[in-house]
């Protein structure tokens, strides 16, 4: 979604922001910006679509500015007005010496917009933002202090914002504040930085101190200070940022995309490190606070998630249920909220996130939480915002992922899941002994079996090229995989704009199976020996009678495949049960190399942001 960073420092303040904004370009945006404070004059660029656009634009003026000492940058995604370049930030106050870039949404900006315009402002743009430019420039009027005019002001603005105001008049000042949107300062010497994420400033500096809502920072190249909104400074822990700045390079790969589904073996690894080593010892997941008697009476678990995340939550709920025997509910976030839930102090609540800041998850767990349900977080990101709500936290240590398409992070939080649930089988003794060896022993063999299916995409790639001109796809299967089939389409959909819809096999013939003919080929997946693989076979035989092209992901070495299927996508034997982690990589692999093969925009699809902070 958005993006900012502001720079106070001795380094060039242009290409310094540019990095930053390039560093979080992956998060998806239509427009960028930058304000400058430069020789007692704020200086103000815009440009529409990527940020090469900008680069070019500030090389073309760079005769316009001498030597800026601080500025703004801004990547924006449209939410109020379309992208335009009026619309892009920074925004300023009627007589532009105020800048303000923001990320976040005011939900009361059409009544403060009356009334400041009632004062005499003059509304340049469609934006919310554009509102709060108005309103700290019209605050700073009566005090001439920045900072107070900040603090006056945000106390009138309800939604989420993180912002970053500078002045004409006050040229060594930054002032950042937030509430429901993420904001860090950066802590260098002799430079500091404020950044909506990470990545803005990793190249730069390690330390930051996260900024909580209300907070407001004062940032200046030697100092920072932060208050609460009734000014009393507050002296904040300074954290080292678990990034390297190495893990923003494409390292060779032709996309971050390819990068990501390449590093999975090792991200599995990763995860599973210290967790689990030996299968004759109990997983140790001491990240999972509740006590051992909570956990043994506990009998309603609900998981809540958007997305990707939201299908490695289902096949979180098939394995905590088959594993454990705990009843378990899986609900889109964006759902959770508007419905009275039966969520209550004896409930777990899974909150599942890559981002940790998706805006309809924290919503939802906020919720749970005032039930007084137990919340466990699982999460790429241990330093975000859905981190701070949790009561236990695993994080699934997947490294920064850069496209836009979620790959490596979704099989890291499939392999929490598969932890959770044995987790959960030890503590309630549901299993026996040697299901359990069975299942950890192949849990371990898993990054072999991913690592053999990167070694040759040969196949898949061939698959791509020749099914890249359809128009739709269905993908079919049942149990464990159903997830799988909506995942795998919903990854075709995202970066290769191709519709695909993922169905239960047995639903086809329920509806979906009248689209049929030679212009909709349908994707099963099948695992042989497990309990879905017949049945699935015939629900494609009765696409096959509808003239669809066939292509089946399975493990089968069975050669009359070959005469059914128009394409086989073979993997690794593995059990049905713990087949997700295996059998998402050809699908992201299809889908990318489709999408490649079109020439679409990989990594940064259109009209998709990174993580997305808007409800
Ligand atoms: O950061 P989150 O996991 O909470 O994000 C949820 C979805 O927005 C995300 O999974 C989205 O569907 C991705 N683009 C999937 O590739």
């Amino acid at each position: 979604m958005c993006g900012i960073i502001g720079y106070a420092g001795y380094r060039d303040v242009v290409s310094t922001i540019l990095q930053g904004l390039t560093n979080l370009e992956y998060r998806g945006y239509d427009s960028a910006g930058i304000a400058l404070q430069d020789n007692g004059e704020i200086k103000i660029y815009k440009t529409l679509g990527k940020l090469v656009n900008l680069k070019n634009e500030l090389e073309k003026k760079k005769t316009e500015f001498e030597h800026p000492t601080m500025g703004i940058g801004h990547i924006r995604w449209a939410t109020h007005g379309s992208p335009s370049l009026v619309n892009a930030h920074p925004h300023t106050c009627t007589c532009g010496k105020l800048v303000v870039v923001h990320n976040g949404i005011i939900e009361n900006y059409k009544e403060l917009r009356e009334e400041l315009i009632n004062k005499g402002c003059k509304f340049r743009s469609q934006t919310d933002t554009e509102t709060i430019a108005h309103l700290i420039a019209e605050e700073y009027s009566k005090t001439k202090d920045l900072e107070a005019a900040v603090r006056n002001s945000v106390k009138k603005l309800q939604g989420a914002y993180a912002i970053c105001v500078m002045h004409k008049n006050a040229p060594d000042i930054i002032v950042g504040a937030r509430k429901h949107a993420p904001m860090l300062i950066g802590i260098g010497e002799g430079e500091n930085f404020i950044a909506s994420d990470t990545p803005a400033i990793i190249e730069y500096t390690k330390k930051a101190v996260y900024l909580d809502d209300n907070q407001i920072a004062v940032v200046t190249k030697n100092n920072v200070k932060i208050t609460d909104t009734n000014g009393n400074e507050i002296k904040k822990k300074i954290e080292i940022l678990p990034w390297e700045s190495m893990s923003l390079s494409k390292m060779g790969y032709k996309h971050f995309m390819l990068k990501e589904i390449n590093e999975q073996p090792d991200v599995i690894r990763n995860n599973l490190s210290g967790k689990l080593f030996d299968i004759d010892a109990p997983v140790n997941l001491k990240e999972v606070k509740l006590d051992k008697a909570a956990l043994k009476k506990l009998n309603k678990i609900e998981i809540i998630a958007c997305g990707t995340s939201l299908h490695a939550a289902m096949v979180g709920k098939y394995i905590i249920e088959d594993f454990a025997g705990i009843s378990v509910e899986v609900e889109a976030s964006s759902e959770y909220i508007y419905r009275k839930t039966t969520t209550d102090a004896s409930t777990l609540v899974v909150g599942v996130s890559q981002s940790g800041e998706t805006a309809d998850t924290i919503t939802a767990i906020k919720q749970a939480k005032k039930k007084g349900a137990k919340i466990l977080i699982i999460t790429n990101r241990p330093d975000s915002n859905m981190a701070r709500l949790a009561d236990s936290l695993i994080p699934v240590n997947a490294g920064i992922e850069v496209s836009v398409a979620a790959t490596k992070s979704y099989t890291a939080q499939l392999i929490s899941f598969y932890l959770l649930a044995i987790h959960l089988a030890e503590v309630k003794e549901s299993l026996d002994k040697s299901t359990l060896r069975n299942l950890k022993h192949e849990l371990i063999q898993l990054p072999y079996k991913i690592e053999e299916i990167l070694s040759d995409t040969t196949k898949i790639q061939e698959c791509a090229k020749n099914f890249s001109s359809y128009k739709n796809f269905i993908y079919i299967a049942r149990g464990v995989n159903l997830p799988t089939a909506l995942e795998g389409a919903l990854k075709l959909k995202e970066i290769s704009y191709i519709n695909a819809t993922g169905y239960a096999a047995g639903e086809l013939k329920h509806g979906p199976i009248a689209m049929l003919d030679e212009t909709m080929p349908v994707l099963s997946v099948m695992i042989p020996g497990g309990i879905t693989y017949e049945k699935v076979l015939s629900n494609s035989e009765e696409a096959k009678a509808r003239n669809a092209k066939l292509i089946a992901l399975t493990s089968s070495t069975d050669k009359a495949l070959y005469n059914l299927f128009d394409a086989v996508l073979k993997i690794p034997k593995v059990s049905e049960i713990l087949s997700p982690v295996i059998t998402c990589v050809p699908l992201q692999l299809l889908a990318y190399y489709i999408a490649e093969f079109l020439g679409k925009d990989v990594d940064q699809p259109r009209n998709l942001a990174k993580s997305v902070t808007v409800e």
